[in-house]
């Protein structure tokens, strides 16, 4: 083959749009060293990208290999590939590049007396003028190959994709200073924050550039992360921010993730931060997040993709527990838990251990498993109140405190019974704080036995009751489980085994998985060569249709890995546990009682969302409050 038509396939593996272009240019600036990068567009890209930067230059007698394929300045051999630490290390991008459109180098080390200009064309070298740095020139993209260019979307789209790209460089280096001009006009500039004294890391920094990217609302709804792991080969660090389930969009276009500096797509990163949102967000929500991860470079493969997108880390579950944890820490942290500020109230016991909650269910359940594609028996766009107030299950109210178990205890209640335990009945208010010093503040009323009001310092506050003691009821159940995904759930056989017809393949995966329909307190076994009969299920769904219940398990294990579908369990499971555990709506409570509610948000993790990802509770300041009234104008 020809050596230009080796590197327009080649060429084709690396560029597929303007963009691609742009985000190898601006790779190339960074490993330059620049502390600003300009990247002027026209046409989308299409027509001109050129990218100037203020980094080292290329010397006069390297400036020709810069277009050659297979020339790199960064590594010299296979070792050094191991440790790289450039983004660029294949000495491929510019050759690709040069072989598809019209290029041309302006460059200038420090020390010379005066610029470079090289053709990629003609390889004509001239003199030229410019300050220490590079400007590369790219013309008339896939020129050569009209069919491609046919491929590209409107310039509009393109222009958005070019964006994107210096946008994901962007937010890894508050220390470089970003340009973008597009036809002439200037659409972006994020400036360098002056890290003098700081670290260029710090998150000050950090917070700094991904306000100015992403707008300041991202950091407003998002929770700083930092986490570290000590392994045997060196630290694992993460930091960057998350966002509030509130936050969560429709779509997953602000989900960045870094592995040492380098924007990568990686299914275990995404995994980690998706299980770390199980249980606050909505099936369908994209939460929002910013990830960078470092770690030794030799602990990750960056090149096993065509344009670097992809990496393998050596150790993934190292990686995935880090992403999790950091994530899963952060959000556990509850709002309104100003908890750590204040003083341990005396009733806030530490979590009984051991002893599973007396929880009872009872008429039909609704399947706690989900089938692939069907929806879950709570339906987020129906409104708290009709959806619980039409099931007709005995409210539970779990004494979690130490004073309302003496309460309980005290007046011989047990928690199935129908009555709340109050808080009223300890001797002493354990909740006689001041108002408004408590974050979610004093109650003061209920609305239509679904929500609760409560003023605190900032104004007015109103809780979902039923849906924050749903949340409560799950932590502490979640708490009592363990994060442990193999652990036992707990399981009553049946005095009456229920049999169902089932084809071969249940029968099958009833016989391949039955360690796994254990672990999920399910026994299913052959009763013919034609039919399975259940002999055990879970505790807490004991009074539920065992067949049914059987036969989605069976569907899952058929569509899923057993781990997925275990994880999966354990989360309805404990929801549907949570949502019969909790206080229902259309119930009146005392004021003790509200109290013991807010009290019990304040130091419960995720408590601002319930299991399903709806706010429990919101805040209406004074301001908000004025704002009604036309106070103040
Ligand atoms: N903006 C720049 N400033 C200084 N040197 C540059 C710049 N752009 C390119 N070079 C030089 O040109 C060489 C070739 O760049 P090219 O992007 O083709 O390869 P690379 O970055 O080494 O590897 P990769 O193909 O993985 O990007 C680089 O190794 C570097 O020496
Ligand atoms: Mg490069």
């Amino acid at each position: 083959m020809p050596d230009d038509l080796i590197s327009q396939i080649a060429a084709g593996e690396v560029v597929e749009r303007p963009a691609s272009v742009v985000r190898e240019l601006v790779d190339n600036a960074i490993d330059a060293g620049a502390t600003s990068i300009t990247v002027r567009l026209q046409a989308g890209g299409v027509r001109l990208i050129t990218v100037e930067d203020d980094g080292c230059g290329i010397t006069k007698s390297q400036l020709p290999l810069a277009l050659q394929r297979h020339a790199t300045s960064k590594i010299a051999n296979l070792n050094d590939l191991e440790s790289v630490q450039t983004m660029g290390f294949r000495g491929e991008a510019l050759a690709a590049v040069n072989s598809i459109a019209q290029v041309s180098v302006l460059t200038r080390v420090a020390q010379d007396a005066h610029a470079w200009l090289l053709d990629g064309h003609s390889g004509e070298l001239s003199a030229a003028a410019r300050t220490a740095g590079t400007t590369i020139e790219v013309r008339e993209l896939f020129y050569a190959t009209p069919a491609r260019r046919k491929f590209l979307k409107t310039d509009n789209t393109e222009q958005a994709h070019c964006i994107e790209a210096v946008r994901r460089h962007a937010l890894a280096r508050p220390d470089v200073s970003f340009a973008i001009w597009a036809d002439g006009k200037q659409l972006e500039l994020w400036r360098a924050m002056h890290t003098d004294g700081l670290a260029p890391d710090d998150h000050a920094s950090l917070d700094q550039r991904i306000g100015d990217v992403l707008g300041h609302g991202f950091i407003d709804d998002s929770l700083t992360l930092d986490l570290r792991f000590n392994t045997d080969d060196g630290e694992l660090r993460l930091r960057g921010r998350a966002g509030l389930p509130d936050a969560a969009r429709a779509r997953a276009d602000q989900q960045f993730a870094y592995v040492n500096g380098r924007f990568v797509r990686d299914k275990v990163i995404a995994h980690a931060a998706r299980s770390a949102y199980a249980d606050v967000l909505h099936g369908h929500k994209q939460p929002v997040y910013v990830l960078f991860i470092d770690m030794p470079p030799t602990r990750v493969d960056v090149n096993v993709h065509p344009t670097k997108i992809e990496v393998r880390f050596r150790d993934s579950r190292a990686i995935h527990q880090l992403v999790s944890r950091a994530i899963g820490q952060a959000l556990a942290v509850p709002r309104a838990g100003i908890a750590n500020a204040l003083p341990t109230p005396a009733w806030q016991a530490p979590p009984t251990s051991g002893g599973s909650p007396p929880l009872a269910t009872s008429g039909q359940n609704p399947l706690p498993w989900r089938t692939p594609g069907a929806v879950s028996h709570w339906d987020a766009a129906t409104p708290a109140h009709s959806r619980h107030a039409a099931q007709e299950l005995a409210a539970l109210w779990q004494p979690h405190s130490n004073t309302t178990a003496r309460a309980a205890d005290s007046t011989g209640a047990t928690a199935s019974d129908n009555t709340v335990p109050s808080a009223t009945t300890s001797t002493a208010d354990p909740f006689a704080l001041p108002s408004g010093e408590w974050p979610l503040g004093s109650a003061v009323a209920q609305i239509h036995g679904v929500y609760i009001l409560a003023q605190n310092a900032n104004g007015l506050v109103v809780v979902d009751m039923h849906a924050a003691h749903e949340r409560i009821v799950y932590e502490r159940l979640k708490a009592q489980l363990g994060d442990g995904l193999d652990q036992q759930v707990s399981s009553q056989p049946l005095l009456i085994p229920t049999s169902f017809a089932a084809t071969a393949l249940e029968i099958a995966t009833a016989h391949s998985h039955a360690q796994t329909l254990n672990t999920l307190g399910l026994v299913v076994e052959p009763l013919t060569p034609k039919t399975l009969a259940v002999r055990a299920v879970p505790t807490a769904l004991a009074q539920g249709d065992a067949t049914t219940l059987a036969r989605s398990v069976l569907a899952e294990l058929q569509q899923h890995d057993a781990s997925t579908v275990i994880a999966r369990a354990h989360n309805e499971l404990l929801g549907t546990m949570a949502c019969h555990g909790a206080v229902r709506a259309n119930r009146s409570l005392t004021i003790a009682e509200m109290n013991a509610l807010l009290r019990q948000m304040e130091v419960t993790a995720r408590s601002d969302q319930c299991n399903h990802g709806r706010p429990t509770w919101q805040q209406l300041t004074m301001k908000d409050l004025d704002r009604l009234f036309l106070r103040g104008r």
